[in-house]
């Protein structure tokens, strides 16, 4: 296959949120090879990220105003930035709950606001979403983010799905990242007891769904929701990674 050939993403100007590290700077790096031309924003403001706060409906509007002017047009936004605090649900706070929301679902939403009029036919959309948003999982605003950010995804593909725009939301299990890392060793333990394939997955195992999804090789595919969990969620059962958080305390 020509090097051509193989860049799937030639031509399209493509939008990752949080994409200073873990799966947003894997996901901009694999996007970038398949021939994007990759807008990587983080909230930070890293090296080789634009700023981006993905809460801030003005800083959206910057962004897409820039877009407009440079590319006119933008084919693409992987909505990756997510924030999870692992208060249970008789201990959280509603400013906590309400903090996790404001990045892991409105963030999501002001970003197809904001891009979706500049989007093409054949545009895409993804959303990061969780094993939680498949199951009881104990942090509860960060469970409940997901959970709504699937509904989020649902309407949209229902909405942009005339315009040719298509929207699909992953699923990753326990992905090696620094957010994981921030977690008990017991949280890690406990996902591996309950993944089926017996180990952690990493940030290179979730980049090429992503990639596809963005491709025109999934161009039939939107509303979609696809787990990237070493089958988690497949048997329906997560109890014990609640309980042996919970035996080991606060
Ligand atoms: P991470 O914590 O390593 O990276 C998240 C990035 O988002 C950071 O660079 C951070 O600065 C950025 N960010 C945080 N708040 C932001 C804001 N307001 N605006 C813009 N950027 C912001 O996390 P990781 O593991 O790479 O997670 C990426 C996505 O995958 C998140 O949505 C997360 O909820 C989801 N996820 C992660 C899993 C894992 O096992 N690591 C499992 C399931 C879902």
């Amino acid at each position: 296959m020509s090097e051509l050939h193989s860049k799937r993403l030639l031509g399209k100007v493509v939008v990752v949120t949080g994409a200073a590290r873990g799966q947003g700077a894997a996901e901009a790096d694999a996007l970038t090879r398949e021939g994007a031309r990759v807008i990587a924003t983080d909230v930070t403001g890293a090296p080789g990220c634009r700023r981006l706060d993905v809460t801030s409906d003005k800083e959206w509007a910057e962004l897409a105003a820039e877009l407009k002017e440079a590319y006119g047009q933008v084919h693409g936004l992987v909505n990756n930035a997510g924030i999870t605090w692992r208060a249970r649900l008789g201990d959280v706070r509603t400013d906590d709950f309400h903090r996790v929301h404001a990045v892991n679902v409105t963030g999501p939403l002001l970003g197809i606001q904001h891009l979706a009029p500049l989007m093409p036919r054949g545009s895409s959309i993804v959303n990061v979403g969780s094993s939680a948003a498949l199951t009881g999982h104990y942090p509860v605003a960060y469970t409940a983010s997901k959970w709504a950010l699937r509904g989020l995804s649902k309407t949209a593909a229902l909405e942009l799905g005339p315009r040719g725009i298509r929207v699909n939301t992953i699923h990753p299990g326990y992905i090696e990242t620094e957010m994981t890392a921030s977690a008990a060793p017991a949280f890690r333990e406990a996902n591996i007891r309950e993944t089926p394939l017996g180990r952690t997955g990493t940030v290179g195992e979730v980049t090429p769904l992503v990639v596809f999804l963005l491709s025109d090789d999934s161009s039939f595919i939107t509303g979609a929701e696809i787990a990237v969990d070493g089958g988690l969620t497949a048997h329906g059962g997560v109890k014990s990674v609640s309980d042996a958080l919970r035996a080991e305390g606060p």
